[in-house]
């Protein structure tokens, strides 16, 4: 049985020795040590003392309706005394059944089949060797190449770091991974004096379209992150960069892969981030593929929010034509790829209450009043002499913070901690993601608390 009844400092100790945590230096843990988190509860975390810690960031933007959410929890009771587990190749289960069928009704058009997996990197990684595999199905065996965005990120497996264009993650295994090419990031902070987010992203839509026109022969897929590149610090970019790329991929024969691991269940606002790019919202663009719903990918993947936060799950979405080259009798024709986890059933319940607290809450429509809210009380915060570039789309917000010391990353982060808030600036980038449970009065702390950081941190 694990000891809850520990202090924080016990805990700390004992996870030093054992533990070798993710995405990190261990030896700065000495200067900076890990928060030991006992327990959770809508939008806060507590450690072993009491002390109480408001999540700002989802824990790595995967919770959507808080910590121990009672209808996730009663969800995962019944089906603990159901099933908890087989295997998905010879078998299936009704979880996954309904998780497939509620998903694909969600999703954009002709995104039939569901694959799963765990986490967002074996998504990418299933997405990619799709992609590869359904061009070889078609006599078409040359097209192995993959491209992706300026400052992508994709994971940090293998076949994803290849498409991830982020060099701390990356340089250490350059060896080991295959070179692909990015082309230019429609993020708008780097648009020309006079150039509007909408313009910029065309004009690097025309650099897309360059690269395509040369390469097109060997190159099985584009794989983007709608809308939002998270990693590269909330880069906003504007959609109508979604419906050309959809347009021209679909002009040069490339799949479209749309990782909607973090901006995926309404994160930006729409179920789905590629929904925004929907006809009517591009007028010029109006005969350049797509619906009034948006742009169908070729692969969507999802994870992280999916399960509200609880399990490890991903799944990639197909179109049905691609699903259809695999289907034959010669076996190797068909996706061999598996993981022992694949579509467990205690993460596909977890995922169906999710997707039940969606409908029944109407949470789209209730996050819109919560960003519209949080803009207003934010004018502060955006007001500030330190910062910059505000940013936001559905319940994602960002900026920047001129500072002059190089660390203000961690400063930021111990501050806040000291303040009872769980940011994690990427660099010189604040931003937050709460969990959508959020309410008026924990927004208000939110963007309080975040003042006083700023104000101490950017010094
Ligand atoms: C856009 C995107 N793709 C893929 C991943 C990788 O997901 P995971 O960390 O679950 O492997 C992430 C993680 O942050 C992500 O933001």
């Amino acid at each position: 049985m694990p000891d809850f009844n520990q202090t924080n400092a016990e805990l700390l100790a004992r996870s030093m020795s054992a533990v070798w945590h993710p995405c990190s230096q261990m030896k700065r843990y000495e200067r900076f040590p890990l928060l030991p988190v006992a327990r959770g509860s809508g939008v806060w975390l507590y450690d072993y003392e009491g002390k109480e810690y408001l999540d700002a960031v989802s824990s790595w933007w995967v919770n959507l309706f808080g910590h121990c959410n009672p209808r996730i929890n009663a969800a995962l009771r019944d089906q603990l005394e159901r099933l908890e587990h087989v295997m998905l190749a010879g078998f299936t289960h009704e979880p996954v059944v309904q998780l497939s069928e509620r998903l694909s009704a969600l999703a954009p058009n002709g995104l039939g089949h569901c694959f799963y997996a765990s986490d967002g990197a074996s998504a990418t990684e299933i997405a990619l060797k799709m992609s590869a595999h359904h061009w070889r199905n078609s006599g078409k065996p040359d097209k192995t190449q993959f491209i992706s965005l300026e400052n992508s990120y994709h994971g940090e497996t293998l076949g994803a770091l290849s498409v991830t264009d982020v060099a701390l993650f990356r340089d250490a295994y350059g060896a080991l991974i295959r070179e692909h090419a990015t082309v230019p990031s429609p993020d708008w902070r780097k648009a020309d004096a006079g150039e509007n987010a909408e313009s910029f992203a065309l004009r690097c839509s025309d650099a897309l379209e360059r690269h395509l026109q040369q390469h097109h022969s060997r190159i099985a897929a584009f794989i983007i992150e709608p809308l939002v590149q998270g990693a590269a610090g909330m880069a906003m970019y504007h959609s109508a960069y979604l419906r050309r790329a959809r347009q021209l991929c679909s002009e040069y024969g490339v799949h479209l892969i749309a990782d909607e691991i973090a901006v995926g269940m309404g994160r930006t606002g729409t179920m789905f981030a590629c929904e925004q790019a929907s006809a009517h919202r591009h007028p010029g663009l109006a005969d350049s593929g797509g619906s009034e719903r948006g742009i169908t990918p070729d692969f969507l993947c999802l994870s992280k929010g999916i399960t509200g936060g609880y399990l490890p799950l991903s799944v990639v979405m197909t179109r049905d034509e691609i699903y259809l080259s695999f289907y034959a009798d010669e076996i190797a024709r068909g996706f061999l790829h598996s993981h022992s986890y694949t579509g467990n059933p205690l993460a596909c319940r977890a995922a169906l209450a999710t997707l039940d607290i969606f409908e029944q809450d109407r949470v789209l429509s209730a996050n819109q009043e919560k960003t519209a809210y949080l803009n207003e009380v934010a004018l502060p915060l955006r007001e500030h002499g330190s910062v910059r570039n505000w940013r936001n789309v559905g319940m994602i917000w960002a900026f920047e913070v001129d500072a002059p010391q190089r660390d203000f990353a961690q400063r930021c982060f111990t501050c806040a901690l000291d303040k009872g808030l769980l940011l994690r600036p990427i660099g010189n980038t604040v931003y937050f993601m709460p969990p959508y449970v959020i309410s008026r009065e924990e927004i208000g702390m939110l963007v309080n608390r975040t003042l006083e950081v700023i104000e101490l941190s950017a010094k």
